[in-house]
C-alpha cells in the first residue's frame, strides 16, 4: 500500500483491535543511556529498571533525562498471530509516541526509525514500524527481544501511550479498508442532518458483505436509527451511503458504522458522534463583541480590529479616540501609535441600516500588552512542518470572513518556515515555502489581524529547523522588520545547551535572553514561552516577561488528552493575570492532522463544547489548530459564541478554580469583571448524567440570575439549587449574576 494511505487510514483511527493481538504493554526494562551492546538478544538486562508505558520516563525517576535511552522487552511472537489472519504477508509494531527520536531492533536487528542518519534529528509522533513476516529477524513461537533506543531532544523523553497503543498485529485485509465519514453534516429543514459515508480500500482484494449502520440516543440508549445493506467496494470504486436523521433533538447521538466482509469474516468500525449547533443565529442588528480592554506600549504600532457583527455594511464610529491613533470607519480597524502612556476610555459605536450598537472600551497604554487571552490561529495542529505562505493566507482570510468579527485575530505560523541556512550576515531566513515573509505580514495586517512566528532557543527547533542560538538579537530585529506581533519560542535542543540538571536560573535564562532581545524592539511582539511547564514556570515566567507559557507537553485529538491536561491546572491556575497566562496548549477541534493530511477531531461534539468551555474558564489563549480552508459549520459555530469568548476575554484575567469534584462531575467557577460568576459544570463520567447542585454549598449562594451560556438563554431556576443534564463528557456552562 502506499505509504500516504496507510498514513491517512492509521491517522483516521478506523483500526480495530482483533484479539490477535499480542500486547507490548508490560515487561520494559529500561536503561538510561547510549550502548551498540543494546539491541543485541544476549545482553543481559537484569540490573536494568523496571519502566511503565504509560508515561514517559520523566516521572519514572528520569525528571531531567534529556538525549539516549533504551527500552528492552522479551516477547513470544505466536505463528497464530499469522495463520488467524487473512492476509498474511506483514506484521506491524505499535510502540505508543516516540519522544523524539527512535530506532526499533529486533533480535538485534534494525527494523524501523524516525531520522535517516542523525538520530537527533527524529521527531515526536508515533513510534511504529512494519516488516515482512518472512523476515529473518522474527522468531516464531520462540523469545523475541524487542530493542527501542530513543533519543529525546527535551522534556517529557521515551515511548509511552495508552495500552491499545502497544501491541503487534498483522497488517490484514481491513487495515486496507476503511469507513471514511471524514465529509461534513449537512442541516436540513426539521432538525434533520444529512452525510455521506462512504466505504473503500486502497487494495486489490474485492470486498462483499454487509454495512449496518445504527444511531442511538445515548441518553436512553434507545435506537433512532438502523440499516443493514449490502456492499460490495474495489479499489477506485467505494461504497456511498447517503445517511439522512429527520427530526433530531440538540444533542449528540452515536453513530456506529459496521462492515462485515464475508469472505474473510472480518469486521472494520467506525463511531461517529453526531454535531449539534447550541450558539444562536447572530442579530441582524449590530453587535460589538471581544474584549473590552486592549494594551499596548506607548510608540508602539498600534493594530485593533473593533470585531462587530450584524447585517453589512457596518459604519464604525469611536469617541475621544486618543491622539495619534485613527479609525478607519468602514472596517473597524484602529492604527496609528500612541505616545502618552495613560487609560484610554473611549466608546465604540457600530451602526448599519437596522440600528446601532455602543461599547465602552479601554485603551490602555503602558507596559502590560496581551491583557485578555490571545484568540487565534496556529498552523501547527492542522499542517504541522507542511505550513506554506499559501496555507496561512487562508487561514488568515478565513478568520477575517467569518471569525474576527468575534474578535479572533492572531494568524501564527509555527515550526516549518525556517530556511537550512542563515544568510551571510547571520540573518534568519524562511525556506522556499514562504517566499515572502515581509508581504505575508503586511497581507495579514491588511485584514486588521495580527501576525505570529514560532522559534526555539537551542540550535534547532523540534522540527530539526534553525534555532535562535547565539542569534536572538539578530532573529528580534527580522521578527521585527518582518512585522510580527507573536513570538511562541520552545524549547527544543536548549537541552544541548542547558547543564544536565538545569537549575531555575537555567530554565529562566533562554527567555530572559529572548526578551532582552524583543525590548530593543520597538513593537509590541507577544512572548509565548513553549517550555512545557519545567521548573514550574507558571511560578515566574509572567516575571520573566512572557505573555504566556505552556503549562504541558503537547496536546492530541483525544479526551484522554484534552481531559487530562484541562482538569489539571490548578496549581498553574493563581498566576493567571492580565498580560500573563497558562497555556494548556492548542485548540483540537475540526479538522487536524499536524502534517499533510487533516481528519476531523476525534473528540466528540460534546467532548469539543467541554474543550471551548473549559479552555475558555481557564483563560487559556485559544489557538484554533485546524485547517480553516476546511472549517465546517459545527466548528464555526463552536468558535463564534460571543458569550462563551466574553468568558474567555473577560478583562479580569482570572482563571476558573475547581470548587468540587468527585468521580463524575467537576464544578469550575471563574470570577468575573461585573462581579458575575462563570459556571462550568463538566460531567466526566461515561453516561448521561443528572447533577444537583446546591449553589450555597459551593459558596454561590445569592445569585438571581442563571443563565446558559452556550445557547444565550436564562433559565428559569429556584437561586438555591440547580439541577441540568449533562451528556457524557459535556457541559452545562452558565454565568450566574445579580
Ligand atoms: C513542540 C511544541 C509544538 C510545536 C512543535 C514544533 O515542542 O510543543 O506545539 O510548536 O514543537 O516543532
Amino acid at each position: 500500500m502506499k505509504r500516504s494511505l496507510l498514513l491517512i487510514l492509521l491517522v483516521a483511527g478506523f483500526l480495530t483491535a482483533s484479539a490477535q493481538n499480542v500486547s507490548l504493554v508490560n515487561g520494559w526494562k529500561f536503561s538510561p543511556g547510549d550502548s551498540t551492546q543494546w539491541s543485541a538478544t544476549g545482553f543481559d538486562d537484569k540490573s536494568w529498571q523496571p519502566i511503565s508505558t504509560a508515561e514517559s520516563w520523566e516521572p519514572q525517576g528520569h525528571d531531567k533525562l534529556d538525549g539516549f535511552g533504551w527500552y528492552r522487552l522479551h516477547v513470544v511472537i505466536p505463528s497464530s498471530l499469522k495463520n488467524n489472519a487473512f492476509f498474511k504477508d506483514s506484521i506491524r509494531f505499535d510502540l505508543g509516541y516516540g519522544d523524539d527520536s527512535y530506532a526499533v531492533y529486533l533480535n538485534g536487528q534494525l527494523i524501523g526509525k524516525n531520522y535517516n542518519t542523525d538520530p537527533k534529528s527524529g521527531f515526536y509522533g508515533l513510534c511504529k514500524t512494519t516488516i515482512k513476516t518472512n523476515d529473518p529477524a522474527i522468531l516464531w513461537d520462540k523469545d523475541n527481544v524487542i530493542a527501542v533506543r530513543v533519543f529525546d531532544t527535551g522534556g517529557a523523553g521515551g515511548i509511552y501511550g495508552d495500552p491499545d497503543m502497544f501491541s503487534i498485529s498483522m497488517i490484514d485485509i481491513m487495515d486496507y479498508a476503511r469507513i471514511n465519514t471524514e465529509s461534513d453534516f449537512s442541516y436540513g429543514d426539521n432538525n434533520t442532518l444529512g452525510k455521506t459515508v462512504k466505504v473503500e480500500t486502497g487494495s486489490n482484494y474485492t470486498y462483499k458483505g454487509q454495512l449496518d449502520i445504527t444511531v442511538v440516543d445515548p441518553e436512553t440508549g434507545g435506537s433512532i436509527f438502523q440499516k443493514t445493506t449490502d456492499v460490495t467496494f474495489a479499489k477506485g470504486s467505494p461504497y456511498s451511503y447517503a445517511l439522512t436523521l429527520p427530526n433530531l433533538q440538540a444533542r449528540s447521538y452515536m453513530i456506529t458504522y459496521s462492515f462485515k466482509d464475508d469472505r474473510s469474516g472480518k469486521k472494520l468500525i467506525n463511531t461517529e458522534g453526531t454535531p449539534y449547533i447550541l450558539t444562536p443565529y447572530v442579530h441582524a442588528k449590530p453587535q460589538i463583541n471581544g474584549a473590552n480592554v486592549f494594551g499596548a506600549h506607548p510608540g508602539a504600532q498600534f493594530l485593533y480590529k473593533i470585531p462587530a457583527t450584524g447585517h453589512k455594511p457596518l459604519v464604525f464610529k469611536v469617541d475621544s479616540l486618543p491622539a495619534g491613533l485613527k479609525l478607519d470607519a468602514t472596517t473597524g480597524i484602529i492604527t496609528g501609535t500612541v505616545n502618552q502612556k495613560g487609560d484610554y476610555h473611549v466608546v465604540f459605536t457600530v451602526r448599519n441600516r437596522l440600528g446601532f450598537a455602543k461599547k465602552k472600551f479601554t485603551i490602555k497604554i503602558g507596559d502590560v500588552i496581551g491583557l485578555t487571552p490571545a484568540l487565534g490561529w496556529n498552523s501547527w495542529n492542522a499542517f504541522g512542518l507542511s505550513v506554506t505562505d499559501a496555507k496561512v493566507r487562508v487561514a488568515a482570510k478565513t478568520i477575517a470572513d467569518k471569525l474576527s468579527a468575534h474578535g479572533w485575530s492572531y494568524v501564527n505560523i509555527d515550526d516549518g518556515w525556517e530556511a537550512p541556512q542563515r544568510a551571510a550576515s547571520g540573518e534568519i531566513v524562511a525556506n522556499e515555502k514562504f517566499p515572502d515573509m515581509k508581504g505575508l505580514s503586511d497581507y495579514v495586517h491588511s485584514l486588521g489581524l495580527r501576525f505570529g512566528i514560532y522559534s526555539s532557543p537551542g540550535p534547532r527547533t523540534c522540527g530539526g529547523y534553525l534555532g535562535s542560538y547565539q542569534h536572538e538579537d539578530q532573529d528580534a530585529k527580522t521578527y521585527g522588520d518582518w512585522g510580527v506581533d507573536y513570538l511562541k519560542y520552545d524549547w527544543c535542543s536548549y537541552g544541548e545547551i542547558a547543564p544536565k540538571e538545569p537549575s531555575l536560573d537555567d530554565y529562566k535564562k533562554p527567555y530572559q535572553v529572548m526578551r532582552a532581545s524583543l525590548d530593543k524592539v520597538n513593537r509590541d511582539i507577544m512572548f509565548s514561552f513553549c517550555q512545557y511547564g519545567m521548573g514550574d514556570s507558571w511560578n515566574w515566567a509572567g516575571e520573566v516577561g512572557g505573555n504566556s507559557w505552556r503549562t504541558t507537553g503537547d496536546i492530541t485529538d483525544t479526551w484522554k488528552s484534552m481531559s487530562d491536561i484541562g482538569f489539571h491546572q490548578q496549581a498553574e491556575q493563581p498566576h493567571a493575570r492580565p498580560g500573563h497566562f497558562n497555556d494548556p496548549d492548542m485548540l483540537i477541534v475540526g479538522k487536524v492532522g499536524w502534517g499533510d493530511s487533516q481528519h476531523n477531531t476525534r473528540l466528540t461534539p460534546d467532548e469539543q463544547y467541554t474543550h471551548i468551555s473549559l479552555w475558555s474558564l481557564l483563560s487559556s489563549p485559544l489557538l484554533i489548530g485546524c485547517d480553516l480552508g476546511k472549517l465546517d459549520g459545527f466548528t464555526l459555530n463552536l468558535l463564534t459564541n460571543d458569550e462563551v469568548l466574553a468568558i474567555s476575554q473577560d478583562a479580569l484575567g482570572k482563571e476558573a478554580k475547581e470548587v468540587f469534584k468527585n468521580d463524575n462531575y467537576l464544578v469550575y467557577v471563574k470570577e468575573l469583571e461585573d462581579g458575575s460568576k462563570a459556571v462550568g459544570i463538566f460531567n466526566i463520567s461515561g453516561k448521561y448524567q443528572t447533577i444537583n447542585l446546591n449553589w450555597a454549598e459551593l459558596n454561590l449562594g445569592g445569585y438571581t440570575k442563571v443563565r446558559d451560556v452556550w445557547r444565550q438563554k436564562y433559565l428559569i431556576t429556584n437561586n438555591k439549587t440547580f439541577k441540568t443534564n449533562v451528556p457524557s463528557h459535556g457541559v452545562e456552562l452558565v454565568r450566574l449574576g445579580k
